[in-house]
């Protein structure tokens, strides 16, 4: 009797045209079915896709619950995220069903981290207002007191988490002549480039607050009213992590009645934002960006590929590189 050929195991991936060469050698290996179109894929259009795969290669912002998981079907192995923040998992619900999820620490930190401190000049300087008034012909004669805003150099950074982009954004800031001091809840030591403080002291003490924390039940809503209150008037919040941390209406309340100097968000709470008349957009202290912290070619591809590598090492029965933490 002969063994009938096995069918390539499925892998489903949630999008067109993802940078780097880690879908070509999922191809080469195994049935891979992409999304085709440039808008993202629904939740039930996820579904469908992810229906008999063994793997899934999603994104940040493609939501992975217990129906989806369930779409899918029990040989599903592992899903894996381009991503390094995972607060779109159920992370019980894949437990249970013995599905690993992978994400992509140790790629994007140091492209992500000069977005933060892109984002603190940008805001401290009030270089993204400067360009908004030369763009509409404000550009007057030269004076002394236009366009004023406050230093980089000498002013304390205050990192609330202290995971590798806080600690890229450290070495930055070091450079450019910052102290720094950091919160972590639970590891608290210092460094070579940072000494541990209490929360309170860091909302109280920086100059430039700078949130990277993931998003979790705990860290929801974590800057709000009552926090930005705290920090000093002079300050600058910065938030290249994920939106849900800040509350943006306190956020644009403080911005507007000057309880706080200035603000950098490269993420918000619903993302993405299409209505150009969104108030984030008008707030002249506010700078935003769409979300761009690990937008290279480099990097995204990094991604990508590391992304790869982890579903190819969970159907090939070996440990996942980058599991989520326990
Ligand atoms: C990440 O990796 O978490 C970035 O925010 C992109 O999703």
């Amino acid at each position: 009797m002969t063994d009938l050929p096995q069918p390539l195991p499925r892998v489903a991936v949630s999008r067109t045209g993802l940078p780097g060469t880690g879908v070509a050698h999922l191809a080469s290996r195994y049935d891979v079915t992409a999304w085709r179109e440039e808008t993202p894929p629904s939740p039930s259009q996820l579904a469908g896709l992810a229906r008999d795969c063994a793997a899934l290669l999603v994104l940040g912002s493609d939501r992975v619950d217990a129906e989806l998981l369930d779409a899918a079907g029990p040989q599903l192995r592992v899903v894996a995220l381009a991503s390094m923040g995972y607060d779109g998992v159920d992370v019980a619900a894949a437990a249970a069903r013995g599905v690993v999820v992978t994400h992509t620490p140790g790629v994007l930190a140091e492209t992500t981290a000069d977005v933060a401190m892109a984002l603190i000049l940008m805001a401290r300087r009030r270089l993204g207002a400067s360009m908004d008034a030369l763009r509409r012909g404000e550009w007057g004669a030269f004076r002394m007191e236009a366009f004023l805003g406050l230093d980089v150099q000498g002013a304390t950074l205050g990192l609330i988490g202290y995971g590798q982009i806080a600690r890229a954004l450290a070495r930055r800031a070091a450079g450019f002549g910052m102290r720094v001091q950091h919160h972590h809840p639970r590891r608290r030591e210092d460094d070579e480039l940072s000494r541990w403080v209490s929360f309170d002291h860091l909302l109280r003490t920086s100059d430039v607050v700078s949130v990277h924390t993931p998003l979790t039940a705990e860290t929801a809503g974590l800057i709000g009213a009552a926090e930005i209150a705290r920090m000093k008037t002079t300050a600058t919040l910065v938030n290249t992590g994920r939106g849900g941390v800040v509350d943006e209406h306190a956020l644009l309340d403080a911005l507007r009645c000057g309880r706080l100097h200035s603000a950098g968000l490269d993420v918000m709470v619903d993302e993405p934002r299409t209505d150009p008349d969104d108030p984030l957009f008008a707030e002249p202290h506010l700078v935003v960006l769409p979300h761009v912290g690990s937008a290279t070619e480099a990097t995204r591809a990094a991604m990508v590929d590391l992304a790869a590598r982890n579903i190819r090492a969970v159907l090939d029965g070996s440990a996942a590189p980058t599991p989520l933490p326990g």
